[in-house]
């Protein structure tokens, strides 16, 4: 494996943890990042315990000048990024009547704003990995729900949509220069976040955080004439 890194957000857990795992065994040196320290340095441990080569560095990504360090810490570490991962991704349910003002600025703050500015802020590290390599890859985590808007996760589906737009307009923005996105679009992944369906939905009926990990492994196998621009995760049976 050449000298690659990749800075992943939303990585204490779930899938972003998993995604983790799968580059820190192919061998890309990584930047862990997450709100609560504790479940981030356990996942960190977890996986320099493997060999992998890893930094954590905690953050809220609701906080632009918090970003910017993360950024700042990966460059510091490694002095360069193949692999963006916008993972890090909250969900509120609430009816039209009463959405709470906090609650709409959070989801799209961590789930869109943080995605804008990580972009921003990694550009010069990024074309210098397409300007290398043809190949430099932003996986941004979207959702089923960006495809097929749900009630009550109505801010949510909107966050997500604008990921899956957003992933397009750089597509278009960027290809030229060797950086490459994904928008992936799952629908219920086993993870604390769908805690709340566990009781309709059975953990083992679900995706699994794995699965994930493996569609990302696989768009990073293409060579640099492929762009697959969205992948959509469906569970038997469910339609858009
Ligand atoms: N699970 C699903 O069914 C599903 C389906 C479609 C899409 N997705 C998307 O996939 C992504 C990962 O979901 P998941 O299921 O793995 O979620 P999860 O298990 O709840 O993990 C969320 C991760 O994001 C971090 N995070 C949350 N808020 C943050 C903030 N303000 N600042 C920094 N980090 C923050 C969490 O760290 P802390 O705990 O430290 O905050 C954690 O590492 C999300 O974008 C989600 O919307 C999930």
């Amino acid at each position: 494996m050449p000298d690659r890194a990749a800075l992943i957000t939303g990585a204490s857990r779930g899938i972003g943890l998993a995604i983790a795992q799968a580059l820190g065994a192919d061998g890309y040196k990584l930047t862990l990042t997450a709100r609560k320290p504790a479940t981030l340095e356990a996942a960190a441990a977890q996986l320099s315990g493997k060999g992998y080569e890893v930094q954590q560095f905690a953050a809220n990504l609701n906080d632009e000048d918090s970003i910017k360090a993360v950024v700042n810490a990966h460059r510091e570490a490694y002095g360069r990024l193949d692999v963006l991962v916008n993972n890090g991704g909250v969900g509120v349910g609430a009816a039209a009547h009463e959405h709470q003002t906090k609650f709409i600025d959070m989801q799209l703050d961590v789930n869109l704003r943080a995605m804008i500015l990580l972009y921003r802020e990694t550009l010069d590290m990024l074309k210098a990995a397409g300007a290398e390599h043809g190949s430099a890859q932003v996986v941004n985590l979207a959702s089923i729900a960006g495809k097929n808007p749900q009630p009550w996760l109505s801010v949510y589906s909107a966050t997500k949509a604008a990921v899956v737009a957003y992933t397009v307009a750089m597509n278009k923005e960027l290809n030229g220069e060797g950086i490459k996105s994904v928008a992936l679009c799952p629908g219920f992944v086993d993870t604390d976040m769908t805690d709340f369906a566990k009781d309709s939905v059975a953990p083992e009926d679900m995706i699994q955080p794995d699965d994930i990990a493996s569609a990302v492994r696989f768009v990073l196998s293409l060579s640099k004439a492929v762009v697959i621009p969205e992948i959509i995760f469906q569970r038997p049976g469910e339609t858009l």
